[in-house]
């Protein structure tokens, strides 16, 4: 996959170096390329913000700049298109289906913006030939869009065939379509089976894997409620079993609806 970045901050990337993700790159599995969006301004100050028509405070990113740099990395391969990717706290949100997306998309080109973001006219201009998505990563507001990316690059990432050692499966990831949909992973556990006093579940040790199985999706069910419980609604009725609903009615979260498997 080739992803582009275009950003005033493109050190801000160095993390993609390390770990899964930069030894992704060095296997040719992930094509980065940064690219500094102060290149494309033709004054001495190499500006790329002025003041927002209609007043306020703070200031928003020229269309210029970004346009040129957009067009330069387009032509880097005529014959194909990048889905962009704008983070914003205005955006939709960034989950795990969407990052599911983005990793069967052959290139990404990502516009983290500082300031108050890009002037309207950038997104309206790409959003009329290529797909361009504003995307947030949470209901809170990150002083640039760099780090935004980061976190998707890196949840993107580890999707991609090949990156994940020893073949680990992200299907039992919190959040994986099928059985996790919509629930959070349990506690997990290692050696030694006794650390201060604190015993590991006994059933962990069983060796009875229908059983630890259970084990699991309960202790998934019981963190969904207690952390998220808005994700316990989501929760498609067709999925849950009878032992789910007794759970999830003890946890007084009484499942309605019916063709409910049995
Ligand atoms: N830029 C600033 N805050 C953001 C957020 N929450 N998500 C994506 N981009 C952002």
């Amino acid at each position: 996959m080739r992803i582009d970045i275009i950003s005033i901050f493109p050190e801000y990337f160095a993390p993609l170096d390390v770990s899964l993700i930069g030894k992704a790159r060095e296997r040719g599995i992930l094509d980065v390329h940064l690219h500094q969006l102060r290149d494309w301004t033709h004054d001495v100050h190499h500006t790329v913000d002025d003041t927002p028509y209609g007043g306020g405070p703070g200031m928003v990113m020229k269309p210029d700049p970004w346009g040129e740099a957009i067009d330069d990395v387009l032509a880097a391969d005529p014959a194909a298109r990048p889905r962009i990717v704008v983070p914003t706290p205005s955006g939709v949100p960034f989950t795990q289906k969407l990052a599911m997306e983005y990793a069967a998309e052959p290139w990404l080109l990502f516009t983290p913006a500082r300031y108050e973001g890009i002037d309207s006219r950038v997104m309206a201009e790409y959003g009329s030939r290529l797909r361009v998505d504003e995307v947030s990563i949470g209901d809170y507001v990150l002083a640039g869009g760099e780090v935004a990316v980061l976190v998707m690059v890196e949840a993107v990432g580890r999707l991609l065939p090949g990156v994940l050692g020893n073949a680990r499966s992200v299907a039992d990831d919190s959040f994986a379509p099928g059985a996790m949909e919509n629930l959070l992973e349990g506690p997990v556990y290692t050696k030694p089976p006794r650390w201060r006093e604190r015993e590991v579940p006994e059933i962990l040790l069983s060796g009875h894997h229908g059983k630890i199985a259970r084990w699991r999706r309960d202790e998934a069910l019981r963190r969904t409620a207690k952390n998220r419980p808005e994700l316990l609604a989501a929760l498609d009725p067709q999925s849950l079993d009878k032992h789910d609903r007794r759970l999830l009615e003890e946890l007084g979260f009484p499942v309605s609806g019916e063709n409910m498997a049995h």
